[in-house]
């Protein structure tokens, strides 16, 4: 049995849940103060190092941590980057967030920026969010008014600056060293790392870039203890998430859920079922950046870090993409990679070139063209694209690629006309979508 957990979605559908208002009346912005009033940075480090947390941007890496590479003694300002750029295929919670409770977000924003000691906080969210951008604005707005940002908050000494930064919507920009670029108005070209952000980041400052989902995380945290939040779901990635199921089921949306549950069942309950009582074919677990999982892999994967990774494929964003018996993987996958294709900002000469190249070999197999050889040459170009590039992105392009060719060949083959397969049947090509 599956059960939400309301946790960062609590005030989703609480009436004018973006106003500084409700959300004092709802105890927001004590723990702020408190954790201001009382608590050293280091120990507030500590505390959300023992949560377990682990981002939710996609790559899983604990905010503690990275809060703890940020040097304490230095002259240079330091930084935290609100990193609200979401464009995955699949992914869809961050907005959630920023439409329906941005004080949430602002109340992380203060207690990180004081945790590690920036003095500047940038909300970065793309241009196409303008509802988002709507909320965040006039939140932030009200946060100053309210004396949550500025000089001497609550009386402690402590100045924050929060500025909203509107990115042009390319999906680099989500790279959280292309972001930074962005930021600095130059061409959000990744950038090499080392040396990583913490150290030198923005203008060549300490910074920190957090998802949204991240940063909302925190005043639970420190409010409730990191005890509290360790127990939450499975002990070795602990916490709520929030799950965007997008695809063939009944409902698809964004569910809060702990961590550990198992995919079927979110699938068979919540969910309502496939559509139209179809059978399931495939998922994609974790954004289009994860490895793609078959109906006997969704019958046993629990969601959570250890249980995805032990059938080889990613949490990531939390983007769940069900398929059912009259997808089409080929087309499936050449709609994927067009995105990648588009969106690779050209500068690894393996990704500029590699994401078309392999669109036109998917087109030729969806236009009934395929040749023998071409599985072959996916998974080689795949082969010399991953882990050679500066980011990640062609990365992510290449794991939904190479599962999606492994363990789909068949359709593959169905779609090379009248050749020999590997399978040793003669294939003919089938019409896209065919059941
Ligand atoms: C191509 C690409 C796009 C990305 N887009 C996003 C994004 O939209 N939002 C996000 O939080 N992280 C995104 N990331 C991950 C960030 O680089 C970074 O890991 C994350 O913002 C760190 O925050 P977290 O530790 O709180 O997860 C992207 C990474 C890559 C390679
Ligand atoms: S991997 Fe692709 S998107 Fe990333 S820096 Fe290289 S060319 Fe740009």
């Amino acid at each position: 049995m599956i059960q939400e957990n309301k946790v960062l979605s609590a005030r989703f559908g609480t009436p004018d849940s973006c106003s500084i208002e409700t959300y004092r009346r709802d105890g927001g912005y004590q723990t702020y103060v408190e954790t201001l009033r009382s608590r050293q940075p280091d120990d507030i480090i500590d505390e959300v190092k023992r949560s377990g947390l682990r981002g939710r941007g996609g790559a899983g890496v604990s905010p503690g941590m990275t809060w703890s590479f940020v040097p304490k003694q230095t002259d240079k300002p330091k930084y935290l980057c609100v990193n609200g750029d979401e464009s995955e295929p699949g992914t869809f919670k961050d907005r959630q967030i920023l439409e329906f409770d941005p004080h949430a977000l602002l109340e992380g924003v203060g207690i990180s920026c004081f945790a590690f000691g920036a003095s500047t906080c940038y909300v970065y969210l793309r241009c196409e969010f303008a509802e988002g951008i709507r909320a965040v604005q006039k939140a932030i707005k009200e946060a100053y008014e309210a004396g949550f940002f500025g000089k001497d908050i609550a009386g402690t000494g402590f100045d924050l600056d929060c500025y909203l930064h509107i990115g042009a919507g390319a999906y680099i920009c989500g790279e959280e060293t292309s972001l930074l670029n962005s930021i600095e108005g130059v061409r959000p070209y990744p950038r090499n790392k080392p040396p990583f952000p913490a150290v030198e980041g923005l203008w060549g400052c300490p910074t920190v870039i957090n998802n949204v989902e991240t940063i909302t995380n925190i005043p639970h945290i420190l409010k409730n203890g990191a005890e509290w939040h360790a127990k939450l779901g499975h002990a070795d990635d602990p916490g709520v998430r929030l799950w965007c199921v997008s695809g063939h089921v009944n409902k698809p949306g964004v569910y809060e859920f702990e961590t550990g549950f198992k995919l079927q069942d979110l699938i068979d309950g919540p969910c309502g079922g496939m559509r139209d009582g179809r059978k399931l074919k495939a998922v994609i677990p974790g954004g289009s950046s994860s490895k793609v999982l078959l109906p006997d892999e969704v019958a046993r994967v629990t969601m959570d870090t250890p249980g995805i990774r032990a059938l080889g494929s990613s949490l990531g964003s939390a983007g769940i993409m069900v398929f059912d018996d009259r997808t089409c993987m080929v087309d499936a996958i050449l709609n994927l990679m067009k995105f990648y294709a588009h969106e690779s900002c050209g500068q690894c000469t393996p990704c500029r070139e590699g994401t078309p190249w392999v669109v036109k070999i998917l087109q030729r197999f969806v236009d009934g063209r395929g040749r023998p050889q071409d599985m072959e040459l996916l998974l080689d170009i795949a082969a010399n694209m991953e882990g050679r590039t500066v980011c990640a992105l062609a990365d992510g392009a290449c794991w939904p690629l190479t599962s999606i060719v492994q363990k789909f060949r068949h359709e593959f083959e169905a779609m090379i006309p009248s050749a020999k397969t590997s399978s040793g049947r003669t294939a003919t090509a089938a019409p896209t979508g065919a059941a």
